[in-house]
């Protein structure tokens, strides 16, 4: 059976999905996109697609701020990405990309006088971080502010930044990078959001800090607060607090919950995964795969 791709408004084998040299999003980063996971329940023979509608959310939102017209809905997004996900049949966890993107074959960098199209494909995907704590260092490449390439949206040209960040990281023997912002102070990793337990809360940077306001961090805020009673507080971080909370750990559609056990060599706590991290990794990967019934409205089911 091949793996399918939405692709100029028709389902198509992902092997057929080609695009031009000279499309503009290729040369100038000008598309938004998302990444979606499915995970697969063996019990239940089901892919349950997390939080799918957010996600379209979000993309609509990074076509607004690049001045992309799709002739899509969220709920027209949703369906194809069920029936893309059903028709490739995948029985395995796996992970969509949705790009919006100006797709008109001219050279010249800029937003408008450019046709958009939209594409999507799925792929299966397992772990990203391969690593059950990670080890992690503060990067010398900073967060890009507000007025740099809309840190909110998911831009495609933006994310130089994360792999100038990600692979000094990897250079350096870390497992991944915490970026800093324009202030100095503590935004997200490369790819993933970033929270501290500090005094029994959790601590995360606010929207203001140029971070991505991502879904699972939300999704941590919401159930660490339902189901452990715990509170979020959304404040600056100083790098210094990296090297004395008592745990933490980064969020992420790719990542998961992942702990983070070593910030810049420095033991976060007794560099073991902490008792708060563990209990919302273990109520979180229930929930993604359909097996906490108070979630099933975040789990879109495909088959
Ligand atoms: C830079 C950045 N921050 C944070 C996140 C986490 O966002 P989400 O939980 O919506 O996947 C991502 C991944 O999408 C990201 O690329």
């Amino acid at each position: 059976m091949p793996q399918y791709a939405f692709f100029r408004k028709h389902f198509v084998p992902l092997s057929e999905a080609k695009i031009g040299l000279m499309t503009n999003f290729i040369h100038y980063g000008t598309g938004a996109f998302e990444g979606i996971r499915g995970n697969w329940n063996e019990d239940k023979k089901q892919i349950y697609l997390f939080r799918l509608k957010e996600h379209f959310e979000r993309l609509l939102n990074g076509c607004k701020v690049l001045k992309i017209e799709l002739p899509y809905s969220v709920d027209d997004l949703c369906r194809q990405t069920v029936e893309m996900v059903a028709r490739s049949g995948f029985k395995e966890n796996v992970y969509i990309r949705p790009v919006a993107y100006k797709s008109t074959e001219a050279m010249g960098v800029r937003l408008h006088n450019l046709e958009a199209d939209y594409f999507s494909f799925v792929m299966p995907w397992g772990r990203y971080l391969d690593t059950d704590k990670c080890r992690v260092g503060v990067s010398s490449w900073r967060r890009p502010g507000s007025n740099f390439a809309s840190p909110q949206s998911k831009i495609t040209g933006a994310y130089i930044n994360s792999a100038f960040a990600k692979t000094e990281a990897h250079d350096n023997g870390f497992d991944e990078a915490i970026v800093l912002n324009e202030y100095g102070r503590v935004a997200e990793g490369s790819g993933e959001n970033i929270f501290l337990v500090i005094d029994g809360k959790l601590v995360t940077p606010g929207i203001y800090e140029n971070i991505l306001t991502g879904i699972t961090r939300n999704s941590v805020i919401e159930i660490a607060k339902k189901e452990l009673g715990i509170e979020t507080i959304e404040r600056p971080i100083e790098r210094t607090e990296l090297y004395v909370a008592k745990e933490s750990f980064f969020t992420g559609t790719a990542a998961h919950i992942a702990p983070i056990a070593e910030v810049d060599h420095r033991l976060v706590g007794d560099g073991e995964i902490g008792p708060i991290t563990r209990e919302l990794q273990a109520l979180y990967f229930d929930i993604i795969v359909g097996k906490n019934s108070k979630y099933m409205n975040w789990c879109t089911p495909v088959y």
